[in-house]
C-alpha cells in the first residue's frame, strides 16, 4: 500500500501505541483487500460493545488501546448489553453490569461519545451523500450505504476502532464506485407499508440474494418509504441477505448513478409477502415479552406509541429500545411519562438482542423481522412479527 508520511510515522509508532497497533491492523486489512491507499474517514461507529461479545479478552484489548489511544474523528457506539441508567429495572445483573461499565469507560477514556445505539444516524453520527465512514452495525452500514449514499464496509469492532484512532480506512469494497453497482432487479409488485412489512421484504430479498450468491439488489416498484421504514428494511436485509447497499428506484440517491441490472430479474407479490411473514410467526406461541426499536426507535415511532399507549396498561414485559439522546427527547415532551404510566419500559443504550435475556421469557412479539432472527437464534424465543399497532395491542391484552 501507498501511505502518506503521517500514516507512516503513524506505523513506526511516532503517534503512540495505540495509533502505531490501529495502523498495523488497517495496513494489514488494505494488503488483504487490494487497497492502493488510505482514504480520511468523517466518522466511525463501533460494534462490539456488549460484553456479553466482549468477554475478558476484549476488554483486555480495550484496555491496552485506552492507554494513550485518542480518537481523531467522531465516533459513537453500538448498543451496549444493558441501559446504563435503568439496568435494575430491565434485571441485568450486578456482575454483568459492573464489566459492562468497564467496558464502556474504556471507549470514553478514548474519547468516544458513549451513546450506544445502532441507528448513529438519528442522533448526530450523520454523513452526508459521498462521506466515507468506517461503521460496523450492519443495519447502520446498510442505511448510511443505501439511504445516505455515504461509502463504508461493514468493519469488525477492531478495524472500526483503529479507524477512529487514525482517521482512516483503507479504499477498498463500497469505497469504490466499481463496487456499488447494482446485481440484480428486484421487482416489488405489492404494495409495502409498515416497519414490520418492510421487514418482511427484507427478508424474501435476502434469501433470494444469499441464494443467488449476489450481494447488491436494485429495487422497483416502491413509491416511497418513510426512514423507519427503511431502517427497518435495512436490518433486515443485512442479516437475512449480508446485504451492506441496495439501490431502490425513485427513493435512495444512487440508483440511476449505475446502469440498471436485467440480467436477473426477481419478481415479488403479496403471496410471497404473506408467506414470508407466517414464517416469522411461531407455532405454539406464548407471548410474555414486546420489544419495539429494532433499530432503535426514532422519536416518531416514540410519538406513536405514546399516542397509542395513553390511557392503557401494558400486561406483558414491554421494551421500547431506543438511544440515550432520543429518550431525553421523549422525557422533555412528555411521551416518557405517558408510556411509563402505561406500565411499559425505555430500555435506552441497549436492544432485546445484545441484552443478556437468554432464557428470560418464552416468547416475544416484535415489528422487526432482524428481531425475529436472533430471537430465535440468539435467545430461544418464539417469536412473532406484527406492526407496531398490532405489538401495542398483545401487550395490553
Ligand atoms: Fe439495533 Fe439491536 Fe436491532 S443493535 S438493529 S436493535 S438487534
Amino acid at each position: 500500500m501507498r501511505l502518506e508520511q503521517e500514516e507512516k510515522d503513524m506505523l513506526e509508532g511516532k503517534h503512540g501505541k495505540a495509533a502505531q497497533k490501529s495502523m498495523e491492523i488497517l495496513t494489514t486489512l488494505g494488503e488483504i483487500f487490494d487497497a492502493e491507499r488510505m482514504i480520511d474517514v468523517y466518522g466511525v461507529q463501533i460494534a462490539g460493545v456488549s460484553y456479553a461479545n466482549l468477554g475478558e479478552a476484549g476488554l483486555e484489548f480495550l484496555t491496552e488501546m485506552a492507554e494513550d489511544g485518542k480518537v481523531r474523528v467522531l465516533t459513537t457506539l453500538n448498543p451496549a448489553g444493558m441501559d446504563r441508567e435503568n439496568w435494575q429495572a430491565l434485571g441485568i445483573d450486578k456482575e454483568f453490569a459492573k464489566n459492562q461499565n468497564r467496558a464502556i469507560d474504556a471507549f470514553a477514556k478514548m474519547g468516544i461519545i458513549t451513546t450506544c445505539s445502532c441507528t448513529p444516524y438519528l442522533i448526530g453520527n450523520a454523513p452526508h451523500y459521498g462521506q466515507h465512514i468506517a461503521w460496523a452495525e450492519s443495519s447502520a452500514v446498510c442505511y448510511s450505504n443505501s439511504v445516505i449514499g455515504a461509502r463504508t464496509n461493514r468493519e469488525g469492532g477492531p478495524s472500526a476502532l483503529a479507524a477512529a484512532l487514525t482517521g482512516k480506512t483503507p479504499n477498498y469494497g463500497y469505497h469504490l464506485d466499481k463496487n456499488r453497482h447494482g446485481q440484480i432487479l428486484v421487482k416489488v409488485n405489492a404494495p409495502v407499508k409498515g416497519t414490520d412489512e418492510f421487514g418482511v421484504l427484507g427478508k424474501i430479498i435476502g434469501d433470494k440474494l444469499v441464494e443467488l450468491g449476489k450481494k447488491i439488489p436494485y429495487i422497483t416498484g416502491i413509491s416511497s418509504a418513510s426512514v423507519e421504514e427503511l431502517k427497518s428494511f435495512c436490518a433486515s436485509v443485512a442479516t437475512y441477505g449480508g446485504t451492506a447497499l441496495f439501490h431502490m428506484e425513485d427513493v435512495t440517491p444512487e440508483y440511476n448513478k449505475y446502469p440498471k441490472p436485467n440480467e436477473i430479474i426477481f419478481e415479488i407479490d403479496q403471496n410471497e409477502l404473506n408467506s414470508a411473514r407466517t414464517e416469522l410467526i411461531d407455532d405454539d406461541l406464548e407471548i410474555d415479552f414486546v420489544s419495539i426499536g429494532c433499530p432503535h426507535a426514532s422519536i416518531h415511532e416514540i410519538a406513536n406509541l405514546a399516542n397509542l399507549l395513553q390511557g392503557k396498561n401494558v400486561k406483558k414485559e414491554f421494551w421500547i429500545t431506543t438511544a440515550r439522546p432520543t429518550k431525553r427527547i421523549a422525557d422533555e415532551v412528555g411521551y416518557s411519562k405517558i408510556i411509563e404510566d402505561a406500565g411499559a419500559k425505555f430500555a435506552a443504550d441497549t436492544c432485546c438482542v445484545v441484552a443478556p435475556i437468554k432464557g428470560r421469557f418464552k416468547g416475544i412479539m416484535v415489528d422487526s423481522a432482524k428481531a425475529c432472527y436472533y430471537g430465535r437464534a440468539k435467545n430461544k424465543f418464539k417469536v412473532k412479527i406484527g406492526s407496531i399497532e398490532e405489538c401495542v395491542a398483545e401487550a395490553v391484552k
